[in-house]
């Protein structure tokens, strides 16, 4: 959507900090031995207690509130009480939640325990190419300008960018126009305008950029096996900068 009046930008603001503090009660919760099936619970349960909805479910059938991704998995791992976390893993969280109408969507991969540096610089570079995106996201400019940063940060440090999916424009419904691709040509995309939501959402591979679907066919999973991290935040393009709905305790702009 483009926000149009304040009382659109409180209402994303309001959905952004649901979605960041579901995020941040995640992160409490994981550890070695808990099931991404019980994080789902909880969550949900989360979520509901503060008079939200989770958007995740139910959405084109997907069957719970999260997308919980481990190691390989890229991206909408559908949680499970077969899947345990162990130390050593990354698992990426993926929320949505709507409330009054607004959306709000973001995403972090987490240490389980202690992790080897290999996966620790996956997870930082994916979050810094967030912020390189975002860095070059002004109204007036191709989106494209964001795409192409978000690429080059991960390329440059050896990584490859999923393709297959992209970001979104968010508001009144989850997914909206525009496609916010995470990688491509400065002078591809659309035109920034002001006002514009987008979710934001590098998912960036260790290895190769290829993955295939799961036989669940939710579920994207690298085709080299190898570990994959996902940031996402919920963005709002002001005239005076870029205010991120979903990161906690600052009202960040850019
Ligand atoms: N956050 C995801 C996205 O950005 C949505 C999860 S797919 C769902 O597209 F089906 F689980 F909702
Ligand atoms: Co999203």
């Amino acid at each position: 959507m483009i926000c149009k009046t304040q009382d659109d930008i409180n209402g994303m603001l309001l959905a952004g900090k649901l979605t960041a503090e579901a995020l941040k009660y995640a992160e409490s919760l994981i550890k070695p031995n808990i099931s991404t099936l019980e994080l789902d619970k909880l969550i949900e349960k989360y979520i509901i207690d503060r008079g939200a909805k989770p958007s995740f479910l139910h959405y084109e059938g997907y069957p719970a509130s999260i997308c919980a991704s481990v190691n390989s998995y890229v991206v909408h791992g559908i949680p499970s009480k077969d899947v345990i976390l162990k130390e050593g893993d990354i698992i990426s969280i993926d929320v949505g939640v709507i409330i009054n109408g607004y959306n709000g969507d973001a995403a972090r991969t987490f240490p389980v325990g202690k992790i080897s540096p290999d996966k620790e610089r996956l997870i930082r570079v994916t979050k810094e190419c967030f912020f390189e995106g975002i860095k070059n996201l002004a109204v007036g400019k191709k989106l494209g300008e964001l795409s192409f940063a978000i690429q080059n940060h991960a390329e440059s440090n050896g990584y490859s960018v999923v393709r297959e999916l992209v970001g979104h424009g968010i508001g009144h419904n989850m997914h909206e126009a525009p496609e916010v691709p995470n990688y491509g040509l400065k002078t591809s995309g659309v035109r920034v305008k002001e006002g514009m939501c987008l979710a934001v959402e590098p998912m960036i591979n260790m290895g190769e950029r290829y993955v295939y679907v799961a036989e669940d066919g939710w579920g994207i999973i690298t085709r080299d096996g190898k570990p994959s991290a996902h940031y996402e935040n919920t963005v709002i393009v002001t005239s005076n900068g870029v205010l991120i709905t979903t990161l906690q305790n600052e009202d960040f702009c850019i």
